[in-house]
């Protein structure tokens, strides 16, 4: 774990939109194993924040979201000290309900990339910097760079990205669809942040659900995936948002939602 004057995440809050900083700007922010525990632990806390309803995820300063998982403490690991040591915090990131933002400044390297991938929506710099440069130092993607990038460029572009290892643009990662929107230089942040605050004002329970039907469908076949969204769209109708939301349309006024 970090030491008691070490913090490697800040959060930060905003009406209903918590905002978590990875505080490691001097290493360009990578990720050791307790920032990645301490990120999960955060992460879970403000998923279980009933006052929280989307989550901003950003690095500190503008020269990275994250550079990568960190190399120096990697160096020297055994195989099963990385099978079974570094990793767990990932599968709890990756299992929070909320919508995640992500914010990109800088590099998004390797297990940045991957983090940043682990976002439910991911806002851009014009001037950050995407790769899977784990094949320079001999290794691969470890946090589901193979898996994710394969699901959402395809096989050809992801093969591309882990056997070349070279960095892509944020206009790149734009045209192949990982990133969302590309925007000025120091304003990933802002802009992700924005979108954050709009869909905080939805209904939280129909937002945790369509967060987690789209999730299924990368995982489900086409049928199956369409039972589930047809059984939890119908689950909807027992929530007081929905009976609030029709009204609040109804009568030509903004819905009240209280994630009942
Ligand atoms: N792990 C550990 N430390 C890292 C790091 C990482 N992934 N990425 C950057 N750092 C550290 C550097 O060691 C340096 O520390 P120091 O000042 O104590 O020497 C500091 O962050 C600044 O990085 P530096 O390399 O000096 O900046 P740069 O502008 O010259 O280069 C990068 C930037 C991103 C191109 C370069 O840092 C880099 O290639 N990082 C590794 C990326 C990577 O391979 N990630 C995948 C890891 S599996």
């Amino acid at each position: 774990m970090a030491d008691e004057t070490t913090k490697y995440i800040l959060v930060e809050r905003e009406g209903a939109v918590a905002t978590v900083i990875i505080n490691r700007p001097d290493k360009l922010n990578a990720l050791n194993w307790a920032l990645v525990g301490e990120l999960a632990d955060e992460l879970e806390a403000l998923d279980r924040d009933d006052a929280i309803h989307a989550i901003v995820l950003t690095g500190a300063g503008e020269r990275a979201f994250a550079a990568g998982a960190d190399i120096a403490e990697m160096s020297d690991k055994s195989a099963a000290q990385m099978a079974f040591g570094g990793f767990e915090g990932w599968d709890h990131i990756r299992r929070i309900k909320k919508p995640i933002i992500a914010a990109v400044e800088g590099f998004a390297l390797g297990g940045g990339s991957e983090l940043a991938m682990h976002a439910d929506i991911v806002i851009a710099s014009e001037k950050a910097k995407f790769g899977q440069p784990e094949i320079l130092l001999g290794i691969m993607c470890g946090a589901g760079g193979t898996q994710r990038l394969t699901r959402t460029i395809g096989k050809y572009r992801a093969m591309e990205l882990c056997l070349t290892g070279e960095q892509v643009t944020a206009q790149q990662m734009e045209a192949w669809g990982i990133v969302n929107h590309v925007v000025a230089a120091g304003q990933a942040r802002a802009e992700a942040t924005k979108l954050a605050q709009k869909i905080a004002t939805h209904a939280p329970i129909a937002t945790l659900l369509t967060k987690e039907a789209i999730l299924a469908a990368l995982e489900t076949p086409l049928e199956a995936g369409l039972a589930y969204e047809k059984r939890v769209f119908a689950l909807l109708f027992s929530t007081e948002d929905q009976k609030e939301g029709m009204a609040a349309f109804m009568a030509k006024r903004p819905a009240n939602f209280t994630g009942k």
